[in-house]
């Protein structure tokens, strides 16, 4: 079968793959459509350090091929949403509704994949970049079979990491002020969930110019190329900074634009071994910095919520798609993404 594959060196479109059968507690799904999220860049260049080969892609959806022995919740032809959380589901930060933070479903990657003799990593527990893939029964969320499998496609990551950072993580109230750094596929789902929170101020900030129309689509009500200019807008600063681009200098200008009482959410993936700074009498009037795993979100509730919020008109999904390419264009994908010509790229099978 077809996927994109990182070898280390480069990037490539195979056709030989071959993926196993879904084990106990597992689902093999058909991946229709997958999103190209900087993650995935970040993985090629470096930035994010994952071993190899591995296929690459991690915000998809699909249609369920097969079901393992125990898997209920999802059966064939049933269309579904992944997430990249292969948490355990039974220990105690699974239990407490935390599973982000749960130690089974960080740093262990599977080999479902072979190419040749060779076995081939899973990326982020998903690597929806390729034909089918096997996820655990928890990152299958069912969704309504009116949803465009190119828009459902997005939820995965983008939505899930930028609603859920607003919801979840910050906890952005009525009338609270936002400042959204980079307007990529996170940003713009920080915006929309400000929006949704009732933000009444919503600054975007994007050193592209092109990405203004998009960020006042997605919610925001002022638009700049550069941090510079927020103070003007928010004298005494903001409730929330969101860092969507993974730069360390943003970051300081994320805490710098801080209000009392303020939180700089920090979305951003920078170099793993990158180190911001801050004064520290900045933090002074209780504000705070705040990391943020993939919205802290829970999958099986919160894709399925913002299905229905979409269903209802409330989310915006096929405006985040602003081209969708054959697999077999990844390369074309990536010269958009990378030139930030699209609010996402989506690749289908
Ligand atoms: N925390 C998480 O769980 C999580 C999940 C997904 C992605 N991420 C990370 O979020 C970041 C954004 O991902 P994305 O897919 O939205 O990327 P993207 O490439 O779609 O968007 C990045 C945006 O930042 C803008 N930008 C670049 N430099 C800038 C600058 N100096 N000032 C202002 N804007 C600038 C670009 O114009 C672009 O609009 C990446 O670092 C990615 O790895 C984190
Ligand atoms: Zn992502
Ligand atoms: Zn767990």
């Amino acid at each position: 079968m077809r996927g994109v594959v990182f070898d280390g060196r480069r990037v490539q479109v195979v056709d030989d793959l071959t993926v196993r059968q879904p084990g106990p507690g597992e689902v093999l799904v058909a991946i229709a459509a997958a999103g190209l999220c900087h993650s995935d860049l970040s993985v090629v260049d470096g930035t994010i350090p994952f071993p190899v080969p591995v296929v690459l892609g991690h915000e998809g959806a699909g249609i369920v091929e097969a079901v393992g022995v125990g898997v209920t919740h999802v059966a064939p032809g049933d269309h579904v949403a992944l997430s990249t959380l292969a948490h355990c589901g039974t220990c105690a930060d699974c239990d407490r509704g935390r599973p982000t933070m749960c130690r089974r479903a960080i740093g262990r990657p599977a080999k479902p994949f072979t190419r040749g003799t060779g076995p081939v990593h899973q990326f982020a527990a998903n690597s929806a970049f390729a034909e089918r893939t096997v996820v655990k029964a928890v990152q299958a969320v069912r969704i309504p079979r009116d949803i465009p499998l190119t828009s459902a496609a997005l939820i995965g990551c983008g939505v899930l990491t930028g609603v859920g950072a607003v919801l979840n993580r910050a906890r952005v109230d009525q009338g609270d002020s936002v400042v959204v750094i980079g307007t990529g596929g996170i940003g713009l789902n920080v915006l929309q969930g400000a929006r949704l929170a009732g933000a009444l101020a919503v600054v975007a900030v994007d050193a592209n110019p092109a990405k203004e129309a998009v960020a006042r689509q997605f919610g925001a009500t002022d638009f700049l190329t550069s941090a510079d200019g927020v103070r003007d807008l928010l004298p005494t600063g903001a409730d929330h900074v969101f860092e969507c681009v993974g730069r360390v200098e943003l970051i300081r200008q994320a805490v710098d634009l801080l209000d009392r009482g303020g939180q700089a959410v920090l979305l951003g993936v920078p170099p793993a071994t990158a180190e911001a700074s801050f004064l520290v009498s900045s933090l002074y009037l209780d504000k705070s910095v705040l990391g943020c795993r993939y919205g802290s979100s829970r999958p099986q509730r919160d894709i399925a919520l913002y299905a229905e919020l979409y269903r209802q008109g409330r989310l915006m999904l096929d405006e985040l798609v602003t081209a969708v390419h054959p697999v077999e264009d990844f390369e074309k994908a990536r010269a958009q993404a990378e030139a930030g010509r699209v609010a996402r790229a989506v690749l289908t099978f």
